[in-house]
């Protein structure tokens, strides 16, 4: 079933002290008046996943990693894999954020073996792709989306989209304070559902969700949301904040 679902990406912010007290404000925060299918999730990073697991144990938030190594094992010094975010308690994984692709050289190639590590493990992957504003200027957005989707999810079967949450970012909003509008993320939306219709179906189709993430705010989110192929957004900057990230949530 399609779900409503609010996720902040913490990126690299936030100590363990701070995680904690940001933890707790969005708990007191998002207690009542949450639609029943609204999903919260929230991205801190690795360092401070397992504090996050308990401290969400009792409450509606659910806690994704940032990233994660498509190897099982190995001599691969500083990485993370898909066992040890499940063993901590973890059961999403955020995966193609325009960062890790931008800064850390992931190909959909390369994303299309980690999706498959993670769904492998029982992981949910919130799997992020968009285009950059060159692309957007010379009008080649809808091409470079497929390609995106194409070439890291599209060797799945039907049956693996249940655990897959798509994030739509436009590069040239993420951070920027400049959002899609609300017709521009409606757009690709509606030709990513349309992609996935005529590859998987409708009923599949239908049932992914697919979240805006780029420069989401308080004073944006409700129109962003009010797009009938919007269901959620990703967030960076502004769920940082637990009453901004919490005024978000409650404008699903
Ligand atoms: P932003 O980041 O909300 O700060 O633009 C979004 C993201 O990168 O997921």
């Amino acid at each position: 079933m399609k779900q409503k679902i609010v996720a902040g990406n913490w990126k690299m912010n936030k100590n363990l002290k701070e995680a904690k007290e940001l933890i707790k404000g969005i708990k007191k925060e998002v207690k009542a008046g949450l639609k029943d299918n609204t999903r919260v999730i929230i991205a801190p990073s690795f360092v401070n996943l397992q504090s996050a697991v308990k401290k969400t144990k009792k409450s509606i938030v659910e806690v994704a990693a940032q990233n994660m190594h498509q190897a099982k094992s190995g001599a691969y010094t500083g990485e993370v894999s898909a066992d040890m975010l499940t063993n901590l308690g973890i059961g999403i994984v955020i995966l193609g954020h325009s960062e890790r692709r931008e800064y850390f050289a992931e190909t959909d190639e390369l994303l299309a073996k980690k999706v498959d590590a993670a769904l492998g493990n029982g992981l949910e992957v919130v799997f992020c792709f968009g285009e950059s504003l060159e692309d957007r200027r010379s009008g080649n957005h809808f091409e470079i989306v497929e390609n995106q989707l194409k070439k890291a999810l599209f060797h799945l079967q039907k049956e693996n989209f249940k655990d897959i949450i798509l994030a739509y970012e436009p590069v040239w909003a993420i951070g920027t304070g400049e959002t899609a509008s609300p017709e521009q993320a409606q757009e690709i939306h509606a030709f990513v559902r349309e992609l996935f219709t005529k590859e998987y179906g409708d009923e599949t189709a239908n049932a992914i969700s697919i979240l805006y993430g780029g420069s989401v705010k308080p004073a944006n989110a409700k129109e962003i949301f009010s797009k009938p192929d919007v269901d959620g957004g990703l967030i960076g900057g502004a769920a940082l904040n637990a009453e901004d990230f919490a005024a978000i949530i409650k404008s699903i």
